[in-house]
């Protein structure tokens, strides 16, 4: 461990079992000396375990719905109460879509359902950064981080209303992070990480086998959720002042592929046992 937080103080959206890259985060943002608060909805409370990562990690958990504002507003007072001033980091790992859930086919969405996951899985990104900046409530250099996938610049088969969730929470990180940059010097970004087996990703449809197909698109493989919780650590540091406004690839090179020789050899593998 390199210290790389010892001082600081956050907010940390979204853990809800020891897979997910939220949990990880604050396992990892723990061991660097951070002190932080948890957010999770009332009911991820009663499934989830996150009683298990606070004890651990000497937090409180405040329940929010990520899509009520005064939720947020609630998270955000009392973490600066609980951690004694302002905070330095927030994390959003929240992402839903009950078009995923229920199976419900790009070219055969309910939109009432549609509204729910760009509110849940975008704007409720708008609503913690607007609530943020009205109570003041993030130190001079403090950083934001939110986490988006590469179907929201790419179509990935099956990921459905949630790549235009994605395109949308990358685009609120360039437009709030140009207003929280110059008014009060605070990062804003989004990290594109690998498909990792949380419960988020194990309700995509086929995500093993888009596991395997990333994988060896990969130069450097998949990013685990360990990783991913790394590279964040980086992100809430004070060695990443100047990176603002950006969605950072954490995908072992896949955004920059086009073939692979371990894709190439597979797929000829896959037509020797067509009939
Ligand atoms: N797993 C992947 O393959 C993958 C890849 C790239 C990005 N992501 C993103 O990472 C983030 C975290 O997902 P994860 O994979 O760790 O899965 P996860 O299921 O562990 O986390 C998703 C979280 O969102 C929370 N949530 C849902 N609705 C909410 C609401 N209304 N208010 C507040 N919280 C709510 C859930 O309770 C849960 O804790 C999401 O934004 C997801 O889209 C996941």
């Amino acid at each position: 461990m390199y210290n790389l937080l010892k001082g600081k103080k956050g907010i940390i959206f979204g853990a809800l079992d020891d897979k997910s890259m939220a949990w990880k985060v604050a396992e990892h943002a723990h061991a660097e000396g951070a002190v932080f608060t948890l957010s999770n909805t009332p009911i991820a409370l009663r499934y989830g375990t996150l009683n298990e990562l606070a004890e651990r990690c000497n937090s409180e958990i405040i329940p929010a719905d990520a899509t009520n504002l005064k939720d947020i507003e609630n998270v955000i007072e009392k973490s600066m109460e609980i951690l004694g001033g302002k905070v330095d980091f927030i994390l959003h790992s929240i992402g839903m879509s009950l078009n995923v859930r229920k199976k419900r086919s790009y070219d055969d969405i309910d939109y009432n359902f549609m509204m729910k996951t760009l509110d849940i899985s975008a704007i409720s990104f708008h609503k913690v950064l607007q609530t943020a900046y009205k109570l003041d409530a993030i130190n001079e250099w403090g950083s934001v981080v939110a986490l988006s996938y590469i179907a929201a610049q790419r179509t990935l088969f099956r990921y459905n209303d949630m790549a235009d969730a994605k395109a949308m929470i990358e685009s609120i990180a360039r437009s709030f992070g140009y207003i929280y940059g110059r008014d009060r010097k605070i990062r804003v970004n989004t990290i594109s990480q690998s498909p990792t087996l949380t419960t988020a990703g194990s309700g995509v449809k086929g995500i093993g086998d888009l596991l395997d197909f990333t994988e060896k698109m990969s130069p450097l493989g998949n990013a685990t959720a360990d990783e991913l919780a790394q590279y964040c650590i980086t992100l809430f540091s004070d060695l990443t002042r100047k990176v603002t406004m950006q969605n950072l690839f954490h995908d072992g090179g896949f955004s920059s592929m086009g073939m692979s020789e371990k894709a190439m050899h597979q797929y000829s593998k896959g037509f020797d046992n067509e009939q």
